[in-house]
């Protein structure tokens, strides 16, 4: 994570020049508390002498971690109370490289990153666990081993509406879980003036935006590169009692082949994709944005809710995009005080 810091005015006033060219664009923003909001974290762990200390990198310049207070109060407690538990044992201590924590409203983990055969050290890690009662997680080159589970229950409230989510450390996770509840709550209400059929979502990960969206949609097909994000996506289902998704492990790419029946998949068995019709495609790529292939996959359809983490390639894939006009584009301060930004675009077929 970027150390350089950024308010979310001067978010505003980044996103309003980088987006200049669209003139009749009203850009919406919606606010984070500022501290005490991040639900992950991940550091270095850096030795000097005997001792191993959080630290994090802004290029090849270190930083000493003592208080990281964007992390959530879970993470924040739980910060001195690991470092300290692993400063005092001298093989839990010895080639730790890096440590990730995780949390939910009701849960959290913490995933140790080793250069040595953890197996040597099973013990140690077994009482670390039960001594303060949690979930750890630890890795080396081809091997994990789990103390005390590493599935994380986590309960979003969308208009007063509880959706329920199982995951894990492997799965992509929003970052700030209450801007996550208010993107949810945006697109909603977007929808709700909208004539509605299928949705065909993209980078769906473990189900974030396909659960509460089943409610609105006739029908869902839902894909992913991640085995594991598809894992919890179909258990989800089941904890929220929904019945009109399908879930497929396949590529942006690969879904790209199958619509253009340029290949079929044995992933697709189950799913006829001329059974959909699709009135809204929904997006939420990794940085670099969309490929050329799926940028021309989303212009097949009338309306495109776009979620992206990295205004630059949403704006260039906007322009490439030349099928549709952009309606509304909304900042939501995901990450607070530092420089990345959450956008969410939605656009429209031009003629309809
Ligand atoms: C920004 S995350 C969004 C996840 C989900 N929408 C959410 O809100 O939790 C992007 C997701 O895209 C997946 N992904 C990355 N490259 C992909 C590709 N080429 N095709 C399909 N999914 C991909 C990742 O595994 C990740 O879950």
């Amino acid at each position: 994570m970027s150390l350089c810091l950024k308010t979310l005015n001067e978010k505003i006033a980044y996103i309003k020049k980088l987006f200049e060219d669209f003139k009749e664009i009203q850009i919406q923003s919606f606010s984070s508390q500022t501290k005490s909001y991040r639900n992950k974290a991940e550091f270095a762990i850096f030795h000097k002498d005997d001792d191993i200390f959080y630290a994090m990198f802004d290029g090849k310049k270190k930083y000493i971690i003592k208080d990281f207070e964007i992390a959530n109060d879970k993470i924040k407690t739980a910060m001195p109370t690991v470092l300290n538990a692993l400063n005092s044992n001298k093989k839990l201590k010895e080639k730790l490289f890096a440590i990730e924590f995780l949390s939910t409203k009701f849960d959290i983990s913490v995933t140790l990153l080793y250069h040595k055969n953890i197996d040597l050290i099973k013990k140690e890690l077994e009482n670390f666990s039960l001594e303060l009662k949690l979930k750890i997680i630890a890795r080396s080159k081809g091997k994990k081993l789990v103390f005390n589970g590493e599935i994380l229950k986590q309960e979003l409230d969308i208009f007063e509406k509880k959706y329920y989510y199982l995951y894990s450390n492997e799965c992509f996770i929003q970052a700030n879980t209450f801007i996550n509840e208010k993107m949810i709550e945006w697109i909603l209400t977007e929808l709700k003036t909208q004539d509605k059929k299928d949705l065909l979502e993209l980078y769906c990960g473990y189900g974030n935006f396909t659960i509460p969206l089943s409610f609105v949609f006739d029908n869902i097909l839902a894909t992913e590169v991640s085995k594991k994000n598809i894992e919890f996506a179909l258990e989800n289902c089941k904890l929220n009692n929904t019945k009109n998704i399908n879930f497929a492990r396949l590529s942006s790419e690969e879904l790209n082949k199958a619509i253009n029946k340029e290949r079929s998949f044995f992933r697709l068995k189950n799913v006829n994709l001329d059974d959909f019709s699709f009135s809204h495609i929904l997006v939420d790529p990794p940085r670099a944005g969309l490929s050329k292939d799926v940028v021309n996959l989303v212009k097949k359809y009338e309306n495109i809710i776009y979620v992206s983490c990295n205004p630059k390639s949403l704006k260039d894939n906007i322009k490439d995009i030349d099928t549709h006009e952009l309606k509304k584009l909304a900042i939501f301060d995901q990450f607070a005080n530092t420089e990345h930004i959450e956008c969410i675009a939605i656009l429209k077929k031009k003629g309809f």
